[in-house]
């Protein structure tokens, strides 16, 4: 026999019942962006690398070890599959000219690709819904960022999903911290690991993320950006909280949030659980007034955030989460060759009338037909044979309430099984 093939590593079918799962959940999501006011754009999903490496920063993990990059055999072109959407969301408004038009709303969502270790809720193709503020330099936008995340988890019923906060300031003010962050570091270079020394001189800012449980207490006490925030940047930030508090939104203000992307300022903040284990971070963005003209673009501040699909599916069906399984309507049995011409013009017509119909494909008995009928879920079964054929009329029988079947004239079978449907969702509702 000839060996199967796998899937990649870390890169994941989303088989009918769970993708069904993930449609309920766009649906929401759908609505959820409408209401704010946010426009949909599609972005291709392999860009040019030296966008990424530009917009990332070089010296991050996504662009020193985790980009899937490679050469186009064509043309030599350097490509990369994209690690994630704000570069390329901010590389089509600009070359598009979009902001020309005013500022901009936009989201999108689809596969990202990061070659990271894969485990329980880090994939190497994992799935983003991103958003994106093009051309907002207030607080009042950050602020809404937070809100419509606060709501999204309330429309999904997520529970203990909480808000960490903090600001970056200006990159004039992030020079300062930095110069003093790396003396005080130096100072204690010996208890620094392998990625600490690495960083010292080229990311000190990210060794303040370490998980390395024996560096806590040196990163705790290590100088805070806060205390070197200007006028501008902690009025910034505290017009942030403001409008968080005025809503009712709770946050914890935390030091050590730097994120692993270089283009950030001022305002940042994560979502985190700690229901799922390690890879808790369930969104996370923030402000990035630079990016529109490190990118070629007129200078345009900018804020936005993208949160992890898989991640927040797991943890609202890890709170009992669920989507309803996709049934049909009617599921249209039928034997022998007259029978099944008069099932599909049959089933064409239900459709036309907005009924969801499964029409048996394959043959085999009444008997068996019948089962997969009951096993589809389907409340109504379309039943055709030869006598019924013969005159034109097709058998109505419901599968789950009381009833005998029926025969119904085809140009009437819509409105019969409107009627039927009707009866059976009464009866469910207890109103019969
Ligand atoms: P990020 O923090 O790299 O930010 O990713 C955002 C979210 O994507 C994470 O909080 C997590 O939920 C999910 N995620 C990231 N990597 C993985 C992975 N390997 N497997 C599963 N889920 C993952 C960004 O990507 C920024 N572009 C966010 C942003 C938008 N900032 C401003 N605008």
């Amino acid at each position: 026999m000839i060996q199967a093939l796998q899937a990649v590593r870390g890169m994941n079918d989303i088989l009918p019942d769970e993708a069904e799962a993930w449609e309920h959940f766009e649906d929401i999501v759908r609505d959820w962006l409408r209401s704010y006011g946010y426009r949909p754009i599609r972005m291709p999903i392999v860009e040019p690398t030296p966008l990424f490496k530009r917009a990332i920063g070089e010296v991050t993990d996504i662009v020193e070890k985790e980009m899937y990059s490679f050469e186009d055999a064509l043309n030599g072109e350097q490509l990369t599959l994209r690690p994630e959407g704000t570069a390329s969301c901010v590389r089509a408004a600009i070359q598009h000219k979009m902001l020309s038009a005013g500022a901009q709303r936009l989201y999108y969502h689809g596969p990202m690709f990061r070659h990271e270790r894969p485990q329980k809720g880090r994939y190497r193709q994992f799935h983003q819904i991103g958003v994106e503020a093009l051309g907002f330099d207030g607080p009042d936008i950050d602020a809404e960022h937070i809100l419509m995340c606060a709501r999204l988890w309330d429309d999904l019923g997520l529970e203990d999903v909480k808000l960490e906060l903090n600001s970056l300031g200006s990159p004039d003010e992030r020079a300062r911290h930095r110069a003093e962050l790396v003396a005080y570091l130096e100072g204690h270079r010996e208890r620094l690991d392998d990625d600490g020394k690495r960083r010292l001189h080229t990311n000190p800012l990210r060794i303040l993320d370490t998980k390395n449980p024996e560096l806590q207490d040196l990163v705790d006490n290590a100088p805070r950006l806060l205390d070197f925030l200007g006028e501008d940047s902690l009025k910034h930030f505290n017009g942030v909280q403001v409008l968080l508090k005025d809503a009712g939104v709770s946050y914890r203000i935390n030091h050590r949030l730097v994120r692993g992307l270089d283009y950030y300022n001022r305002t940042v903040f994560e979502w985190v659980t700690t229901r799922l284990g390690a890879q808790g971070t369930v969104c996370a963005g923030g402000r990035y007034d630079s990016l529109v003209e490190q990118l070629g673009g007129r200078p345009a501040p900018a804020a936005g955030f993208a949160m992890g699909i898989e991640r927040l599916l797991a943890l609202w069906r890890e709170g009992g989460g669920e989507a309803e399984p996709a049934q049909p309507d009617v599921y249209v049995v039928n034997l022998g060759e007259q029978a099944q011409r008069l099932a599909f013009r049959a089933a064409e017509a239900l459709r036309g009338h907005g009924f969801a119909v499964l029409t048996h494909c394959g043959g085999g008995s009444f008997k068996s037909q019948m089962k997969k009928a009951d096993a589809s879920g389907a409340p109504i079964a379309v039943v055709i044979g030869d006598d019924e054929a013969a005159t034109g009329e097709v058998g109505l029988k419901p599968l789950r309430g009381p009833g005998g079947q029926q025969r119904v004239a085809l140009d009437g079978l819509a409105n019969a099984v409107a009627e039927c449907l009707f009866t059976e969702n009464e009866e469910e509702d207890g109103s019969l």
